[in-house]
């Protein structure tokens, strides 16, 4: 049996900064006699989350799994910022959903029922974010819009969109528990982090309902190169903090030729 002191003891050699925290997580988390098993994948270097299955987000416990990305505590400014700028939405999207954490929180968060859906390539994710949702949104897998129903085409008030952003070559300086635990494809961004980014832009006009906003998640150097492009495809665009929000004119839009 392992007490509090000695996990906090052997986490700690093991480099982990927050030990306190975490020996209190493993005890609540394991059941029976798995508490040595728990220990050894953390101090072999694996996420605490994936290690105990769970993560907290937003307030909330929010599962995760081997293969998904974990949910940042950074990204909840991201929902904070959509449950402001569209308070009563109908329709809400969670693209590149990975365990479907923001649209969870967005659900919880916001004051009426909504239409839910989330997206995502990996089938991983999907099956993650069905298990987190628990059918209260429906989950698609695809390339970003490509996986959506096209009865959503025009509708959407809020597309949360926690893309990759990580440049390419700077995936080689994540910190060894994103590097080595965490897909590569939820974290790489290609050469200046926006691709994804870029691709949810350049068709935002034709899934965004008139007044509905994308909120895409972006570092400082990276927010004004997004809010360029942003405008180059007709939105109004503005940043708050690490969250880039691109919004649909509430006019009609001239029919194509
Ligand atoms: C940074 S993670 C964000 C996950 C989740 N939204 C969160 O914040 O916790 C990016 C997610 O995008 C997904 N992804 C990568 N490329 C994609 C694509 N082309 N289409 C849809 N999803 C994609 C990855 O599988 C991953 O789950």
């Amino acid at each position: 049996m392992t007490d509090q002191a000695e996990l906090v003891r052997r986490l700690r050699a093991a480099g982990c900064v927050f030990a306190e925290e975490e020996a209190e997580i493993l005890l609540e988390s394991a059941t029976g006699d798995d508490l040595e098993g728990l220990l050894a994948r953390r101090v072999a270097g694996e996420p605490l989350e994936q290690v105990v299955g769970w993560a907290r987000f937003a307030g909330l416990r929010v599962k995760v799994r081997p293969g998904v990305f974990v949910p940042r505590v950074r990204t909840e400014r991201l929902v904070e910022v959509a449950l402001a700028h569209h308070p009563r939405p109908e329709v809400v999207v969670d693209l590149c959903c990975g365990s479907g954490a923001l649209g969870l929180a967005f659900l919880v968060g916001v004051e009426k029922s909504i239409e839910l859906h989330a997206a995502d390539l990996t089938a991983e994710a999907v099956d993650c974010a069905r298990d987190n949702l628990e059918g209260r949104g429906e989950v698609h897998r695809g390339d970003l819009y490509a996986a959506l129903p096209d009865h959503l085409r025009g509708r959407i008030d809020v597309l949360l969109a926690n893309t990759p952003y990580v440049p390419t070559s700077a995936l080689g300086l994540l910190p060894p528990e994103a590097r080595l635990h965490e897909p590569t494809s939820a974290l790489d961004g290609g050469a200046d982090g926006l691709d994804l980014a870029r691709r949810v832009l350049a068709e935002a006009n034709d899934w965004l309902a008139p007044g509905g906003a994308v909120h895409i998640e972006a570092s400082d150097d990276q927010a004004p190169t997004l809010v360029d492009h942003a405008v180059a495809c007709g939105l109004h665009a503005e940043v708050d903090g690490s969250v880039v929000t691109a919004t649909r004119s509430t006019q009609p839009r001239s029919p194509r030729r």
